[in-house]
């Protein structure tokens, strides 16, 4: 392959890093506005809040597209930053005799390859937890539930809301027992939970409604505040902690990434580049140093 081919190629490679990178970017700020109700958003109402959003992101067409834009970004922003990486090693595979890398470069941007792997670390630990328990795997999915006092009775009782804004009593779930004339008699349950958040009447195999997976409960459980349904998560300081730490990981990749995304794509004018400078390192601090809080304040308050 002559020069000039390996040249553009590799240009052709940045350039979609660069791509990629920026819709991540834009991705990041959904998912960070979307993850904030989860602390400015209290109760009951909080909680059926961010559940019904969680419903809306992975039901509504056009988000569905979106997220496997977002899938497709993080394979192809990983995958083509290896290439570049290996191939910038391959064509200079002798030292620089006067190789100063400090006076060079900033510190990130010299390490922008193991930053990303770490953060693809991160990724894929955060999907397995919250996005392949919820989505992919078809195991029952504990429901969101709402306990309410009903008049003349002492007594809470717990309801499932449906999409379609009934509540079913959750006892109906259950097999109960009954004292009659005959002695001990057992009541079968009234309905069942199949494919993960789907309420069909149990006698008759018909589905009635859907309920809400019950997002919330998880994300809290996982961060050391165990709800109804959800195992205590005896690792959640730990789980706090790596959120943390790869938060400032985020951090770092982004502090260099995102101007130089702008770099990449030939958009970085001399007038322009103050700006997209300080606009970046701004966005590098400010966005995972939100994501950061949101685990810290649900472990500690
Ligand atoms: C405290 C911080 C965060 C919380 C509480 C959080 C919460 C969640 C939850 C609950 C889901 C599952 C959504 C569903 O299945 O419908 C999810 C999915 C996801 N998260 Fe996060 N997240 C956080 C930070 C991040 C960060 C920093 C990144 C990227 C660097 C990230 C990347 C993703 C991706 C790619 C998905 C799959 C998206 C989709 O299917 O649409 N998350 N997150």
């Amino acid at each position: 392959m002559s020069k000039s081919a390996i040249l553009s190629s590799s240009i052709a490679k940045k350039y979609w890093m660069a791509l990629t990178g920026l819709f991540l970017c834009l991705f990041l700020v959904g998912h960070l506005l979307g993850n904030l109700q989860l602390i400015f958003k209290t109760g009951e109402e909080g909680k059926l809040a961010f559940n019904q959003y969680a419903h809306f992101m992975a039901t509504n067409p056009a988000v569905k597209a979106l997220a496997y834009l977002t899938y497709f970004s993080i394979l192809f922003h990983s995958i083509d930053g290896i290439v570049l990486t290996v191939q910038n090693k391959k064509a200079r595979p002798l030292k620089y005799a006067n190789n100063n890398p400090a006076a060079n470069s900033a510190l990130p941007s010299r390490y922008m390859a193991v930053l990303g792997t770490l953060v693809l670390l991160f990724i894929s630990l955060h999907m397995a937890n919250f996005w392949f328990k919820s989505k992919v795997s078809n195991a029952a999915f504990p429901l969101h539930k709402v306990s309410v006092q009903q008049d003349g009775v002492q007594t809470k009782m717990d309801f499932y809301i449906t999409q379609n804004g009934d509540y079913i009593p959750v006892s109906q779930f259950e097999e109960a027992e009954q004292m009659t004339e005959q002695g001990l008699m057992k009541i079968p349950a009234s309905f069942e939970i199949k494919n993960g958040s789907e309420i069909y009447l149990k006698k008759e195999g018909l589905k009635r409604a859907d309920g809400y997976k019950d997002l919330h409960g998880l994300v809290m459980s996982y961060f050391g505040k165990p709800k109804d349904g959800f195992p205590k998560n005896t690792w959640a300081g730990i789980a706090v902690g790596f959120y943390v730490l790869s938060m400032a990981v985020l951090s770092f990749h982004l502090w260099h990434g995102f101007a130089s995304s702008f770099q990449s794509l030939g958009l970085r004018s001399k007038k322009f580049a103050k700006g997209i400078t300080a606009f970046g390192r701004a966005f590098a601090l400010i966005v995972p140093a939100l994501f950061a809080i949101i685990p810290l304040i649900i472990y500690f308050f």
